[in-house]
């Protein structure tokens, strides 16, 4: 088939909060950038957050970056590398300063400094006590973030793809990136986007679980292109579960309500986080306090009938706080708990929200090519959640994740600008079969004549992960879990469409896109067995503690042959003295 051709400077696949940044910084720069984004750029998943941002502006008591860096490190669970994590907590001021200067709405304090409010795990004094940090558009931060930096492309003339699948990445005999084969949804057209650079910020891929509060286009798309290119995925097996997703429906109950004062209650109405983090309580870090409302659900101690949610109370707060600083939580729990919060408390549940693991970068969004040396692929970058620096680590901070894709963002933009202006990255002669791999995905799919439903293997994928791979792990159940992905992946290889007549592109674009979760979900299932210890986000019954002699290193997963190698955390800061691991207490 003969398929056409554009080029550009940079493409980004992904119009979220990192793709948005990164584009900026390039478009501004009158490079030639073209953003493809599956869905409207304001309806990517950035405008899902809610609580805030962090910032160590201390508008409203004192704070500083070092204390945030501490947080940081600590939270991470002593795995996040603490280069990337001084990077981006020194960065965090400038750039929410930056946003501001953007238009962005914050809600201010009467004397017109942007608002701030406790999140968990930050705390002031290097652990002393909640620190108000997280700088909050009432409890809709991203929709204004992502609102905010979508104009300033407009502005600096950015060109958008909307409703368009990044597919594959194009890589010639060099190993280097000339850009990817991407597809619209809406005629199916297939083209190749020829670029200098190429700039992953695909987001997360929370839908690998049955119960996630991440949107349906969060399916990994940037992972499962890496992967086909043979780039490993680093520290897949450490993923967040926010404690607060509503239960039954998984959509996100900000922490932001426990940064107002909200608290959980087991059906004692026993607030039971001051037995498990005495210090700061339900503003403990997430897998602390998610782990901990498990085991008073798995210990009988859940409320509702069957006793599997916990209660989270905040009508101690009056309905016009509520209403000035949480109102799309009070809008979320009338319509999907059918529960008005300024009266009784939300039943929520540990739900999967974030992946701390993903394409292995550098501090500057480059890709790297393996585990050993820092060799980079020439050509690739990637920011924000699909990307893995890693400043995560084990487990992530609430409202760092926002700050991960404004100082990533803007530190991969800076990148590309400078490797095209020193000619590091140019156009290079696209290979013959640039686009065959695209292609033949899509043949396999039209021309199928028997096979495996798109929906019933999707569903088996999100059981298998959400029984063998959550809150807790059980070695016997982990192995079981391989051998179960494995099937899913043989079935995910034979997809077919029943009824031909009725396949429209979205069809096709499920399809597509279960091939990229189905990556994601092994390299998470095949790393989370390997991992032998208790650490952040990845809790083992075999291997209950943090083993910091034989474990004090990252995951690179390939996807030949589910291939593991490690590379040790980096514990050495870029200008001050290293955060020594230590037990972990909140
Ligand atoms: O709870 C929240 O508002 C989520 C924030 C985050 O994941 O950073």
């Amino acid at each position: 088939m003969a398929i056409s051709t554009r080029q550009f400077d940079a493409v980004v696949v992904g119009a979220g909060g990192s793709g948005l940044r990164a584009a900026l910084q390039l478009a501004e720069a009158n490079l030639r950038v073209a953003v493809l984004s599956k869905v409207f750029p304001t309806r990517s998943h950035t405008v899902a957050a809610q609580g805030g941002v962090s910032a160590s502006l201390g508008n409203e008591e004192p704070d500083n970056w070092h204390w945030h860096m501490y947080d940081t490190v600590k939270g991470s669970d002593y795995l996040g590398d603490q280069d990337a994590i001084e990077f981006m907590c020194r960065k965090a001021n400038e750039a929410v300063i930056e946003l501001e200067h953007y238009g962005m709405p914050f809600d201010r304090l009467d004397n017109g400094k942007i608002y701030q409010r406790p999140f968990g795990g930050h705390t002031s004094n290097y652990g002393e006590r909640a620190v108000k940090r997280a700088c909050a558009a009432a409890d809709r931060t991203g929709h204004a973030m992502l609102h905010t930096l979508y104009q300033r492309n407009v502005r600096a003339k950015t060109q958008f793809f909307v409703e368009w699948m990044a597919l594959d990445l194009i890589r010639n005999q060099a190993g280097d990136v000339l850009g990817v084969v991407a597809m619209e949804m809406e005629t199916g057209e297939v083209c190749i986007l020829h670029a200098k650079a190429t700039l992953l910020a695909t987001g997360g891929a929370g839908r690998i679980y049955a119960a996630s509060t991440n949107a349906f286009i969060n399916t990994g798309d940037g992972l499962g292109m890496a992967a086909r290119a043979n780039i490993p995925l680093e520290d897949m097996e450490f993923w967040q579960f926010h404690p607060t997703g509503v239960a039954g429906a998984g959509v996100l109950i900000t922490e932001g309500v426990r940064g107002e004062g909200g608290f959980l209650l087991n059906k004692n109405g026993e607030r039971f986080m001051e037995r498990y983090a005495p210090t700061v309580k339900d503003l403990a870090s997430r897998d602390v306090v998610s782990r901990a409302m498990a085991t008073e659900i798995k210990e009988g101690r859940g409320a509702g009938k069957d006793a599997d949610y916990i209660l989270l109370k905040l009508d101690h707060l009056g309905a016009d706080v509520i209403d000035k600083r949480l109102p799309g939580i009070r809008e979320i729990a009338i319509k999907f708990a059918n529960v008005d919060p300024a009266k009784d408390p939300i039943p929520v549940v540990p739900t999967c929200h974030y992946m701390m693991g993903g394409i292995p970068t550098n501090m500057h969004g480059q890709v790297l090519a393996g585990s050993k040396g820092g060799a980079i692929v020439k050509g690739l970058y990637a920011a924000g959640e699909c990307a893995c620096v890693s400043v995560h680590g084990a487990n992530r901070l609430g409202t760092n994740s926002l700050l991960d894709l404004l100082v990533f963002g803007k530190a991969s933009g800076e990148q590309v600008v400078k490797d095209l202006a020193s000619d590091a990255v140019s156009h290079q002669e696209l290979p013959k079969d640039a686009a065959d791999r695209s292609l033949a995905r899509l043949a396999r799919l039209d021309s199928a004549k028997s096979g495996e439903d798109v929906a019933e293997v999707g569903a088996e994928m999100r059981r298998t992960m959400q029984l063998h791979c959550g809150v807790f792990r059980f070695p016997d159940s982990l192995a079981e879990g391989v051998r179960k992905m494995g099937e899913v992946g043989k079935r995910a290889e034979q997809l077919y469409f029943k009824d031909k007549s009725k396949v429209f592109n979205t069809a096709r674009v499920e399809a597509l896109e279960l091939e990229n979760l189905v990556e994601v979900a092994m390299s998470t299932m095949v790393s989370a067995h390997a991992r032998q210890e208790s650490r952040g986000a990845h809790d083992r019954s075999d291997f209950p503690d943090r083993n910091d002699v034989q474990w004090m290193k990252h995951t690179f997963w390939y996807k030949d042959n589910n291939r593991l190698e490690y590379r040790p955390v980096n514990l050495k800061p870029l200008t001050v003295e290293s955060f020594e691991p230590k037990a972990r207490v909140y």
